[in-house]
């Protein structure tokens, strides 16, 4: 048994929970922060010091100079993407060398990953996965073939290894008759990328943190992504390509099971998802649009407009169950605060069968609702439970009723003051 502990915050629905908004909350217990899975398709907003950053592969540690920030074997980095990342962050005066950690098993994804994943989205027709573009698919799907490129290759004879591999793209490419890209100057801030990465501690990350663990230090596992779009777990084929789930931590830092301590859970009080596949909770009339307006449901990598709905008790059980979530973190309440009646999907029901379990086939299941009056109080300015109107505080104990945990921390407005610690 290690001595310190790996706890994971993790987005348990189809991402964009809103971490970014409690990571301060959450970095200051921890001596490590670390990404786990997945790549510049996640994109966690943060407010620091009054400036706006959008972190994509870099760990939210980063804002700290006390931390040790890792991006695990389990991530897939974009050098160009990476490069613009950090660059900004140094520009606002944060030193990053010493303190970000990359794995030398994480994998690359090239120019012509993001090509393949534009042209696989294309040959799809109707049953697009609507993914960011950013290459996540294919970079993965070179792991699993085992001829991808990895971190710790750009440390030895790295031109001829990514030649070869652009080559195998080309070629697909070819073949999928989708000949019209041109990545020349894309390829060349990517080579520079590259060169760039050079400068950062490439290391052994297994090793490092279950080092850090043995010293008794304590490592968070920031999620990115949310558990329904687990490659396993999701709403497959309609997913992401990584392991999202408290499975992926494991794998994708390189620790035990039993080194896992706490699994933080965090959802918003309505449901939202971006891109295709099954959303039994799918609003398509004015309330979808007010909670998309009120709750500013835009996708932070793509710009697209984000699905809304109630939210989905069967998809949270569900996910609480696959990670092992001890505390859930309710997001967003306030954007709730104008309506008369709220709703919970508690089943789904299609061809007169109903359901609590997540269903195999999420396609075609209609959601079964309880509803709740609503609080038609505005949240943002209350700082303590003791104030919480009636109906809200009736809507939080409904909810960790029906879940079986407690909901540890309340966000109830964008500010950082705005969080209710229970
Ligand atoms: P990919 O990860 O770019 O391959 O996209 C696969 C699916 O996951 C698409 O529906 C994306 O919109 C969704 N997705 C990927 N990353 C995120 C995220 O960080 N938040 C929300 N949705 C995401």
């Amino acid at each position: 048994m290690t001595k310190g502990k790996v706890d994971a915050l993790l987005g348990i629905v189809f991402g964009d929970e809103g971490k970014g908004k409690v990571v301060d909350f959450f970095t200051p217990r921890y001596d490590v922060v670390a990404r786990f899975a997945g790549g510049p398709n996640a994109g966690h907003t943060i407010i620091f010091d009054g400036k706006k950053f959008v972190l994509r592969s870099i760990p939210s540690g980063i804002f700290d100079p006390d931390k040790v920030n890792i991006i695990g074997n389990g991530c897939v980095i974009a050098p160009d993407l990476f490069m613009d990342e950090a660059r900004e962050l140094e520009a606002a005066g944060y030193a990053l060398t010493e303190r970000l950690h990359i794995s030398r098993r994480a994998h690359l994804i090239l120019p012509t990953h993001r090509v393949l994943d534009r042209a696989y989205e294309a040959a799809k027709g109707k049953a697009k996965v609507g993914t960011t573009g950013k290459g996540i698919g294919p970079t993965y799907s070179d792991k699993a073939a085992r001829i991808g490129l990895r971190v710790g290759d750009i440390e030895g004879e790295f031109e001829e290894k990514y030649r070869a591999l652009k080559q195998r793209h080309e070629q697909i490419l070819r073949d999928l008759n989708y000949t019209d890209y041109d990545i020349s100057q894309e390829e060349k801030r990517w080579l520079e990328g590259v060169d760039y990465m050079r400068k950062f501690r490439l290391t052994d990350t297994e090793t490092e943190i279950n080092r850090y663990l043995a010293e008794g230090k304590n490592v968070l596992a920031e999620g990115a992504q949310g558990s329904l779009l687990d490659i396993d777990h999701g709403t497959y084929p309609f997913v992401s390509s990584s392991s999202t789930t408290s499975g992926g931590v494991c794998t994708g830092l390189g620790v035990a099971p039993g080194a896992i301590g706490r699994v933080w859970g965090i959802f918003k009080a309505y449901s939202t998802r971006v891109g295709s596949g099954p959303f039994p909770v799918e609003l398509f009339d004015e309330t979808g649009d007010t909670i998309r307006r009120i709750g500013n449901e835009f996708g932070a990598v793509t710009g697209r407009n984000r699905r809304c709905g109630w939210v989905d008790l069967v998809a949270l059980r569900y996910a609480i169950m696959i990670n092992g979530v001890t505390d859930l973190v309710m997001m967003k309440s306030d954007v709730l605060d104008g309506f008369d009646t709220i709703k919970a999907c508690v089943a789904y029901t299609k061809d007169g069968q109903t359901t609590t379990d997540m269903p195999y086939d999420t396609e075609g299941w209609q959601p079964v609702y309880e509803e709740l009056p609503g609080w038609k109080t505005a949240l943002t300015d209350i700082r303590s439970e003791a104030d919480f109107p009636p109906a809200f505080k009736a809507y939080v104990d409904y909810l960790e009723q029906q879940l079986q945990l407690p909901i540890r921390i309340i966000s109830v407005g964008p500010d950082r003051e705005a969080t209710i610690v229970r």
